[in-house]
């Protein structure tokens, strides 16, 4: 907005204040945009190394063990899903697993009994309900579990094979009080795989550094490891199992760390359009939790976690950067439009959109750009659905990732939507 004048040429009082705000306004929008892409990142990289802390796992340190497996209509895949246990490289009779079906019609739980009969694992339990979301069948579970240590994970999930013995040494170190792994993306051959095996690339790293430095909210609920006695219950109206835990485990005064060898990986959806819809549900997930423990933001008692990563990781779920870039655009054009704009400020908006244009050549920038406008989208979706309450406990299963494990891996390039060389 120009500022007003009036008829003996002065400024209008209002218009004279909206432009004294302007600059405070393009410094809160730039830094809106560069602190969780850029600053934040190098902020965490320099502080970790100086005040970073290294967990003292020892291996060979082997506590008892629950895993748990929450399933709803997981018939093709729960079998793969037990085999995986059964092939870990730990004392099996240390690992107890328990199943938590809710009221699956495919007759997942069916295919569970048989592998109990067949005796592939030791203790396998079983507990059948009724449906009431992923969060309350871990709490059921929570309730039977006799481990030292939880594992819970999802069935489509599996786990390198020396994983489990990895995520167990780090409990050794007393400051430790949950651990995940790395993410890997297994089949990356549709576009919207792709978008997201360079999304947890980049999350991996990120909440690494978190959690060298102090602490992560990103806990991944594929491989979700905790000491029982810290966690007894979850919230059952959560949609993010995973950052409820974490965010439990850090005011108990424990670390969620991250073991970067103990690997998992799960089949990502083969199309946008599917995509979309669970990626908006993680996302609000992470909004629901990240609200539901505000009370740890910006405390100080909570040290970096309180500080620098909760404030940074809030920032990053709000949809504030479509509205920070088009406010900055919207600068630079009144600007050239009033001529105010210096020659020299006229050349650096020439250069950099010259360079974007340069740089969208090679198909990591292009990926790279991607990433970046998918999850903006998906963040402004998923706080309008956070705000209006449009989510649920019992959310729609992806298709295309349990169809995978049927066999049908070679449609998996079906959800091609365009032929961008990414
Ligand atoms: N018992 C039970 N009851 N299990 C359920 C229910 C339920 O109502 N709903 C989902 N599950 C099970 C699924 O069968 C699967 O084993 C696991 O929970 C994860 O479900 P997915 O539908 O595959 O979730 P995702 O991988 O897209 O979700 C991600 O975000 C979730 C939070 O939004 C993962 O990180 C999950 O671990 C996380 O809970
Ligand atoms: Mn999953």
């Amino acid at each position: 907005m120009s500022s007003k004048r009036n008829s003996k040429g002065r400024r209008h009082p209002i218009g004279g204040l909206l432009s004294g705000l302007r600059p405070l306004a393009c410094s809160l929008s730039l830094f809106s945009l560069l602190w969780p892409t850029v600053l934040y990142p190098l902020t965490l990289a320099a502080l970790s190394r100086r005040f970073g802390k290294r967990t003292a796992a020892r291996s060979g340190y082997e506590p008892s063990v629950t895993i748990i497996v929450p399933t709803y209509n997981e018939a093709s895949l729960i079998r793969q899903r037990l085999a995986d246990i059964a092939a870990y490289e730990y004392d099996l009779a240390r690992v107890e697993v328990i199943v938590v079906d809710s009221g699956s019609s495919d007759g997942t739980a069916d295919v569970v009994e048989t592998v109990q009969r067949e005796g592939l694992l030791p203790r396998l339990v079983l507990i059948r309900e009724e449906r009431r979301g992923k969060a309350a069948a871990i709490n059921v579970a929570l309730g039977r579990a006799s481990g030292d240590i939880v594992v819970a994970t999802d069935a489509p999930t599996l786990f390198d094979p020396q994983a489990l013995a990895r995520l167990a040494a780090n409990f050794a170190d007393p400051s430790v009080g949950a651990v995940t792994g790395d993410f890997r993306i297994p089949d990356q051959s549709t576009l919207s795989q792709r978008e997201e095996g360079l999304f947890w690339t980049i999350r991996n790293r990120l909440r690494r550094l978190e959690a060298e430095l102090d602490s992560t909210p990103f806990l991944s609920g594929e491989m979700c490891c905790f000491r029982r006695d810290l966690v007894p219950l979850l919230d059952e109206d959560t949609v993010a199992d995973d950052m409820n835990i974490a965010l439990r485990v850090r005011p108990a005064g424990y670390r969620v760390v991250v073991d970067s060898v103990a690997s998992f990986s799960e089949p990502r959806a083969t199309s946008f359009r599917e995509l979309n819809v669970s990626k908006t549900r993680r996302a609000v997930g992470g909004i629901q939790e990240l609200f539901r423990f505000r009370r740890m933001i910006f405390r100080p008692r909570y040290g970096w976690f309180g500080m620098l990563i909760l404030p940074s990781d809030l920032l990053y779920y709000l949809p504030v950067r479509p509205f920070a870039l088009a406010f900055l655009g919207s600068e630079v054009l009144r600007r050239l439009a009033k001529r105010r704009a210096s020659p020299l400020s006229a050349i650096a908006v020439a250069a950099a959109a010259l360079g974007i244009h340069r740089a969208a050549r090679s198909p990591a920038v292009r990926r790279a750009m991607l990433v970046a406008l998918f999850n903006e989208w998906i963040f402004l979706r998923a706080f309008v659905n956070w705000v209006r309450g449009h989510y649920s406990v019992a959310w729609t299963q992806e298709q295309s990732t349990r169809r995978l494990a049927d066999g049908a891996a070679a449609d998996s390039g079906q959800g091609r939507t365009d032929e961008w060389a990414l």
